[in-house]
């Protein structure tokens, strides 16, 4: 069945809504594939969401960024509202330039920047003894507590072109809501489904 417009309100204004009504912080789970092709997902931080592309940071060595290389396609959901809701954005996944890196890096707090510096570069490689980490950390607080840091190489962020946008509500006195939006070009074309 081809997605047909709706008269309800706009599955975008419902979903900007449900993520300005979140007071914490975004996190959301991220899915790619393996070099097998077995989907792997782990938790991630959202740092913004700009017209329904959600911005996410981590580390250039990490398997996620490995995969991203090989196959961008990515799921992100974000549970929201006490987990009644979700937000599901599916996509591809690009890094973002090396100016937007720096500025994103810029405004990071200090402490934030130096536990990236002291972990970020060492990301997903087998650690012995994690105490030498946790060494590592308090040295390095004590040296750059007043210090500019520059960016590490291993630090980046990558944006998802969302393509399919999904809602889901859950309802304990009538049935669940759930829509589907498809993105062509910069029209979104929206149905309600049957939950
Ligand atoms: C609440 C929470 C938030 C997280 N936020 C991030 C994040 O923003 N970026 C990130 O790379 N990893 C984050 N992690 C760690 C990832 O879930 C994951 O363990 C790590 O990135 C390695 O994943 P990978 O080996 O699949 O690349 C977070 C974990 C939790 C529990």
């Amino acid at each position: 069945m081809p997605f047909v417009k709706t008269s309800e309100p706009h599955i975008l204004d419902i979903a900007s809504k449900w993520l300005a009504d979140e007071k914490g912080a975004l996190i959301g789970v991220l899915a790619t594939l393996n070099l097998t092709n077995h989907p792997t997902t782990r938790a991630v931080a959202i740092r913004e969401i700009t017209h329904f592309e959600p911005l996410l940071f981590t580390q250039k060595g990490s398997e996620k960024v490995k995969q991203i290389e090989l196959n961008n396609k990515v799921s992100l959901t974000v549970l929201l509202d006490n987990s009644n809701k979700q937000i599901t954005f599916e996509g591809r996944a690009y890094p973002i330039t090396s100016n937007e890196n720096q500025s994103y890096w810029d405004s990071y707090p200090q402490q934030s920047k130096i536990r990236f510096c002291v972990y970020g570069p060492k990301s997903g490689k087998y650690i012995e003894n994690p105490a030498v980490l946790n060494h590592e950390l308090f040295a390095f607080e004590k040296e750059c507590q007043n210090k500019t840091l520059r960016m590490p190489e291993a630090y980046v962020g990558y944006r998802i072109r969302t393509k399919i946008l999904k809602l889901y509500e859950l309802l304990d006195h009538e049935i669940s809501k759930s829509w589907v939006a498809k993105k062509t070009g910069s029209n979104w074309e929206v149905k309600r489904v049957v939950p």
